[in-house]
C-alpha cells in the first residue's frame, strides 16, 4: 500500500491558529474557575463581555441536565446558587457549542454531530463517575467535551486523502490507526496539540491525547479511563460515531482500573440519550 503524503503535526497545528477564537474566554475563565480567590463579581465582568454567551451560560444554568429549583436570572446569581464547578462545566460547554457545531467530513459527521457526540460523551462520563463514586472531578465533563477537538483541524487532512486511509483501513485496525499510517499523525495527537495551544489545564491535555489508548499514558488517571470508556459507549450507541472508532473495544485494564460492571454500562446506555437531549435543547431552541 503506497504512503501518498506525510505530514508533520507541526505543519497540521498551524491550522490551529485559524480555528475560531472560542476558548480566549474559555481559558480565561477556566483558571479563573480553578482559583480559589475568584469572585462572582469577576466571573460576571469576563462573560459580560460576550452577551451570546451569557445568554447560553444562563439558559444553560436553567436547563434541566444542569437545573436549579430557583429560576437564575444573572451570572452572579448563578456562581453563588450552582457554585464554581458546576459553573465551569456550564461555561465550557456554551464556549465550545459553536465551535464544535461544525460539519467534519473527513470523519463522515453531518453538522452538530461532533457537538452531541462530545456532549454525549460528558454526561456519560459524568454519570459514570457518579456511579462508581469515583472522587468528584471537576474535570471530567470539560474533558470529555474537547476529547474529540483534534478532528476539527485533521477532519480536512482525513477528507483528502480518505481513499487511501480506506483502503488501509480496509486490510484491518482502526480506521484512525490507518488515519496515523496515511497522514503521519491521528485526531488525538492533534487534540492535544490544540488544547496546548489554547494553554489549557494539562489533565485536559491528557485525555485528549490518549482517550483512545489510556493504557499508553504515563500516569493512571480515572478521568481518562472514563473518558476512554464513555467515548466507546457513544460510539456504540451510534451517537457521532461517524467513521472512526467502530472497531474499538474498551480497554479491558481500564475496565478493571475502574471496575466497571456490566450494570454500569446498562445505566448509561439507558441514560445517556435523555441527558444529551437536555443539554442539547438548550442549544437548539434560540
Ligand atoms: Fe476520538
Ligand atoms: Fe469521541
Amino acid at each position: 500500500m503506497a504512503i501518498v503524503m506525510q505530514t508533520t503535526p507541526e505543519q497540521i497545528l498551524k491550522e490551529v491558529k485559524s480555528l475560531p477564537s472560542v476558548p480566549g474566554i474559555a481559558g480565561k475563565l477556566l483558571y479563573m474557575l480553578n482559583s480559589a480567590d475568584t469572585s462572582a463579581n469577576q466571573i460576571e465582568n469576563s462573560l459580560r463581555q460576550d452577551p451570546g454567551l451569557t445568554t447560553n451560560v444562563l439558559k444553560l444554568a436553567n436547563s434541566s441536565y444542569f437545573g436549579f429549583a430557583a429560576r437564575i436570572g444573572s451570572i452572579k446569581q448563578a456562581t453563588v446558587l450552582l457554585g464554581f464547578k458546576r459553573l465551569i462545566r456550564i461555561v465550557m460547554a456554551s464556549c465550545v457549542n459553536a465551535v464544535l457545531n461544525r460539519p467534519i467530513p473527513g470523519y463522515d459527521l453531518s453538522p452538530g454531530e461532533l457537538w452531541r457526540h462530545s456532549i454525549a460523551v460528558s454526561v456519560a462520563a459524568e454519570g459514570l463517575m457518579k456511579m462508581l463514586k469515583l472522587p468528584d472531578s471537576d474535570m471530567v465533563f470539560t474533558a470529555a467535551l474537547l476529547h474529540d477537538v483534534g478532528k476539527l483541524v485533521l477532519g480536512d487532512y482525513v477528507s483528502q486523502s480518505i481513499d487511501d486511509i480506506e483502503k488501509v483501513a480496509a486490510e484491518g485496525g482502526s480506521f484512525e490507526k490507518a488515519v496515523r499510517q496515511v497522514i503521519g499523525t491521528d485526531h488525538a495527537e492533534i487534540g492535544a496539540m490544540i488544547l496546548k495551544e489554547w494553554s489549557f489545564p494539562d489533565d485536559l491535555i491528557k485525555v485528549a491525547r490518549w482517550h483512545h489508548s489510556p493504557d499508553e499514558s504515563e500516569g493512571k488517571s480515572a478521568v481518562l479511563d472514563v473518558v476512554h470508556v464513555a467515548n466507546l459507549v457513544c460510539m456504540m450507541m451510534g451517537i457521532g460515531s461517524g467513521r472512526e472508532e467502530l472497531r474499538q473495544e474498551p480497554s479491558p485494564l481500564a475496565i478493571k482500573r475502574l471496575g466497571i460492571k456490566t450494570k454500569h454500562i446498562e445505566t448509561i446506555v439507558s441514560q445517556t440519550l435523555q441527558w444529551m437531549n437536555e443539554l442539547n435543547n438548550v442549544f437548539s431552541s434560540k
